[in-house]
């Protein structure tokens, strides 16, 4: 039938409806898409709004992950530029008297407490073995190695690298840190300060022996430094500041 036949009246009758806003169906599915939204709205902002469990609270739980930063790694210390090496040889500052002890009674040679302690008691042993341990040289002061160096450098009429393979120029010697020593076999005196100590009874001991007492040579053969052989010249290296001194990075 068209509309044109419809009587008016059911016309209007007809349209009530298409006024009157959206249909029920429509209006179901609106609420259940709120409802949906509404969930997932609460699921996801109502677990941050909760208080976080502490440990205590909970002791059978696994223990909450450390949220601390990691301590950041020391760094390397860099080595001295400002301190290089002079020749083979390498910086040291030169002990005070008052950090000096005589190493014996009569004695004009001086060392740091530590280190004479030691050397006595290793004398002591090397006697009851029937073994003469000298003690030729210990501290020496800027002025004792310049005259070493300089001098006896004038003496042999040598140049300076050539003195240097034997000798430290003053403010790099061993000898001023107050642990350094040069020994003798007083069973042999004529090797003192010579390569041939090495044949001595004392050298053969000292090899044996030292390292009991924390004394080490310094110039082996072909050592880092490419100092000359120097089988007499022992460091103390028995304590913290004794090995700091000899072994701290230094270029
Ligand atoms: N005799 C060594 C080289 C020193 O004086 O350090
Ligand atoms: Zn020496």
């Amino acid at each position: 039938m068209e509309e044109f036949e419809i009587p008016e009246a059911i016309r209007e009758h007809r349209e009530i409806p298409k006024k009157s806003g959206l249909p029920l169906p429509l209006l179901a599915v609106g609420v259940v898409l709120l409802g949906i939204i509404g969930f997932i709205f609460v699921r996801i902002f109502l677990p941050a709004s909760q208080p976080t469990p502490t440990v205590v609270d909970a002791p059978t739980a696994e223990p909450l992950p450390q949220t601390k930063p990691k301590p950041k790694p020391k760094p390397t210390p860099a080595p001295n530029k400002e301190q290089g090496n002079l020749l083979g040889h390498l910086p040291y500052d030169v002990a005070s008297e008052s950090a000096l002890v005589p190493v014996m009674a009569n004695s004009s040679l001086k060392m740091r407490p530590a280190a004479a302690s030691k050397f006595r008691a290793m004398q002591a042993a090397a006697k009851a073995d029937g073994v003469s341990l000298t003690l030729i040289s210990a501290f020496r002061d800027l002025k004792t190695q310049e005259q070493l160096f300089f001098g006896v450098k004038e003496q042999r009429i040598q140049d300076a690298t050539k003195r240097a393979e034997v000798s430290a120029p003053p403010g790099y010697s061993e000898h001023h840190t107050g642990y350094a020593i040069d020994l003798g076999d007083g069973n042999a005196p004529a090797t003192n300060l010579e390569k041939d100590f090495a044949k001595t009874a004392a050298f053969g001991w000292l090899q044996q022996n030292a390292l009991k007492y924390s004394f080490e040579m310094s110039f082996p053969p072909d050592n880092i430094q490419g100092v000359s052989y120097e089988p007499w010249h022992w460091r103390f290296v028995g304590d913290r500041d004794s090995l700091e001194t000899f072994y701290k990075v230094r270029n």
